[in-house]
């Protein structure tokens, strides 16, 4: 980091990365302004940008002198209460009902190496990372707003977030809102891309101009939720893969969130990322702080590609466990839709077994297993084996299925309670309601209330116990509904409005504990599919199961557009049955596996029940796989089509010695009377030579460049070719 310090006492911070500078500067009347925030520029004294904007101000003074006025200044976090009326970053309330704030700096620090944030994900890197650290104070009311800013220089990323400590040594402070990050850009000719959806329908991409005004995207599910996605980018208008100016923001948190982008009246953009501040608020005693959660921000010039492939290098080298970031996933075979909660100890078996017979590597026993579940109805929270169905303990069960030669793992739904359950008949109090009224259900059942510790402890208990008592290799841990209703029985009432965000401290703090306490297993995410997919989930979970949608072409839309922001190794994509069970379509299994060859591949289909030619297929696949999981799991993307999502979707992944690609196309539908079109490849060696498949011919990297791979004659719907290619020279 360069800091330079001019001689109109003003100070500028060069936060700069392999490609991208974050530039801060402190103004002599202590404002901290955000002068650039863009391509690599080399640290100089480019204060003259803060001084020409307030030069070419239309607004003058009676003695003609231009005015200074914040709202044209393009800010880091900005204050609500002088003369800037655009949405503010935060919003306080003083102990005398005044709502001003004059946060202005006081001093900063710089360091090495990233500290994690206090009971939150956080983005951390050894060897990477370089931390600005400034401290503004408010004069009047005593509050310190500690922004971090770190650098990620060979990453190419930067990550912000916030922390208020209320210095009064007598007044309470209240906080009604609280972004992690805002970022204004002397810019508003933008696009607004990001990821909406709904239950099996997750992450499609979304893309409109921004218009004057505010423009937002969020959640107040007490998820990150389907709906949305916690990311968002400005972009300039024609971005594609490859070319445009992006400026994107993904949350590293899974609760409440809103994203917004204010078109302002000077053709300026404020662009902002946090914690929701519908139903939020937080009380500060005299000397307790509040840590907001982290956004990590990412700028680059050449496009979404490199947006995403930014994203996921940061996410594997930097957020996800060590133990998993570089370690290729077992290919599951999951019981769901394969069984639901139809299965005895014998179906679990020959499931194994017939999983194992064709290369499979870890035997997943889904819902229906402990209590009384033998439908959606009953039993979350009574975590106890349900012996007579499994024929015997559970242990006794994982001895079974370990000896056909593959390991086990486990569903679980710890942050729920059924209405009938022995936990609820118990603890009433400890489900999310609002006394005196119902509590409503949802899939027939309850969210625990964790905000409340001692859930949070009974959670990491019955967890701890099954760990440790089984040998269980994977856990899939899933969350079925939103809160509604939501009030605490544990919380004071003036409190009450901090209970989403204490409910994901309470789930972080489970997960920690648990995560830690047994390293050996690995956990895979799961809200409905992908209604908690996000980047703070990925932190103590490095994969999610991506969507229930587990249709081959619905899932094209799905992980193209979940990949933009996550790496294909944390995306599970499963082949499945035909019909499908979402959509009733039936494509050919090759494409049913070429598309779930895409991320992180499981199985998700009842082998009892499919034709041997199937089976056969789906060997050969699980062994192609295989031989490449190293190159999808570690590798690079390239998405080639699909973008705007029409008729074809291509994507080619690019192993990290760049020897291996691989590369998938998928044709929807059959275009009659067409002629053999051909399919270009992106980022190989110009000059190489390259193996396609087992062709005699060698290709040169220009050649596959510019000429492409020959589709050939397609003749069907879902029609889905794979090529594997290998660099010779
Ligand atoms: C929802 C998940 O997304 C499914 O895969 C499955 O685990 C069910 N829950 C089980 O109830």
């Amino acid at each position: 980091m360069t800091l330079i310090e001019n001689n109109k006492n003003r100070k500028l911070f060069f936060l700069n990365t392999v490609s991208s500078s974050l530039v801060i500067m402190v103004h002599e009347d202590n404002y901290v302004f955000l002068p650039y925030f863009g391509s690599k520029i080399e640290a100089s004294d480019i204060d003259y940008i803060i001084d020409g904007i307030t030069e070419a101000n239309y607004m003058a003074d009676t003695d003609n002198k231009k005015k200074f006025q914040l709202e044209l200044i393009p800010q880091i976090y900005p204050s609500y209460g002088y003369t800037d009326l655009k949405e503010p970053a935060f919003h306080f309330v003083h102990k005398d009902g005044s709502r001003i704030t004059d946060l202005r700096y006081k001093s900063h620090n710089i360091y090495k190496t990233k500290k994690k944030l206090n009971g939150l994900p956080t983005v951390l890197s050894n060897d990477d990372s370089e931390v600005l650290e400034l401290t503004l104070f408010d004069e009047l009311k005593k509050v310190e707003v500690i922004i971090t800013l770190a650098v990620f220089e060979k990453h190419n990323a930067f990550t912000k977030s916030v922390k208020v400590i209320n210095k009064n040594p007598s007044d309470d402070l209240y906080i009604e809102k609280i972004m992690s990050a805002n970022i204004d850009i002397q810019e508003s000719n933008f696009e607004l891309i990001h990821l909406a959806g709904a239950w099996a329908r997750e992450c499609h991409i979304k893309r409109r101009r921004l218009e004057q005004g505010m423009q937002s995207i969020g959640s107040i599910r007490g998820a990150s939720g389907h709906g949305q996605n916690p990311f968002a980018a400005l972009i300039s208008p024609n971005t594609d893969e490859n070319n445009g100016e992006v400026f994107a923001m993904n949350f590293v948190y899974s609760g409440n969130f809103i994203i917004s982008a204010e078109a302002d009246m000077h053709l300026n953009t404020r662009f902002q990322m946090g914690i929701n501040d519908f139903d939020f608020g937080w009380t500060l005693m005299p000397n307790e702080e509040f840590q907001t959660p982290e956004a990590v921000l990412i700028y680059t010039n050449k496009g979404l590609g490199d947006m995403s492939r930014t994203f996921h290098k940061l996410y594997q080298d930097c957020l996800m466990s060590n133990k998993y970031a570089y370690k290729e996933r077992p290919i599951l075979i999951n019981s769901w839709e394969s069984n639901y909660f139809d299965f005895n100890k014998e179906s679990l078996l020959k499931l194994a077994e017939e999983g194992k017979n064709i290369g499979a590597e870890l035997f997943v026993l889904d819902d229906g297993w402990f209590g009384k579940r033998n439908d959606d109805k009953t039993s979350l929270g009574d975590w106890t084996p349900n012996e007579q169905k499994l024929g015997g303990s559970l242990s006794s069960l994982i001895d079974d299925v370990n000896k056909k030669g593959i390991s086990f793992g486990l569903w679980v739904e710890p942050e729920m309670v059924s209405p009938d359950s022995d936990l609820f008949r118990k603890h009433p109090e400890w489900a999310i309601q609002v006394k005196g009224r119902k509590i409503e259900t949802s899939r027939h059942q309850y969210v625990l209330d964790l905000s409340n510790p001692e859930v949070c402890d009974y959670i990491i208990n019955f967890m701890t116990e099954l760990l440790s008592k089984n040998n269980i290799t994977y856990i899939k841990w899933d969350m079925n509904r939103n809160i509604t209703n939501l009030g605490s029985s544990y919380l004071k009432p003036e409190r009450q409005k901090e209970q989403a965000h204490r409910y994901m401290l309470g789930l972080y703090r489970v997960l920690d504990n648990i995560v830690n306490a047994f390293p050996n297993v690995l956990f895979e995410s799961c809200a409905g599919g992908g209604g908690r997919c996000d980047a703070g989930m990925l932190y103590y979970m490095p994969q999610v199961w991506t969507s229930d949608d587990t249709d081959a072409i619905e899932r094209l839309v799905i992980q193209y557009g979940a990949s933009l922001v996550y790496p294909s190794i944390s995306l599970a994509c499963h082949i499945s049955d035909i019909p499908n069970h979402q959509t009733r379509r039936k494509e050919r299994i090759e494409t049913r596996a070429n598309v779930a060859m895409w991320g992180n591949l499981g199985l998700e289909l009842n082998l009892n029940k499919i034709s041997e030619e199937d089976k056969k297929v789906i060997t050969q696949k699980l062994e192609i796989y295989k031989s490449i999981r190293s190159t999808v799991q570690f590798g690079s993307i390239y998405r080639l089509k699909g973008l705007n999502a029409q008729n074809e979707y291509a994507w080619m992944h690019k192993s990290i010695d760049e020897e291996t690609i691989v590369v998938n196309y998928v044709q929807i539908c059959v275009i009659p009377n067409l002629v053999t079109k051909r399919l270009r490849l992106e980022a190989l060696d110009s000059k190489s030579k390259y193996k396609v498949n087992d062709s005699e011919k060698l290709y040169t990297g220009s050649e596959l460049m510019n000429i492409g791979l020959m589709l050939g004659e397609i003749l069907e719907d879902a029609f889905a070719i794979q090529w594997i290619i290998k660099k010779v020279n």
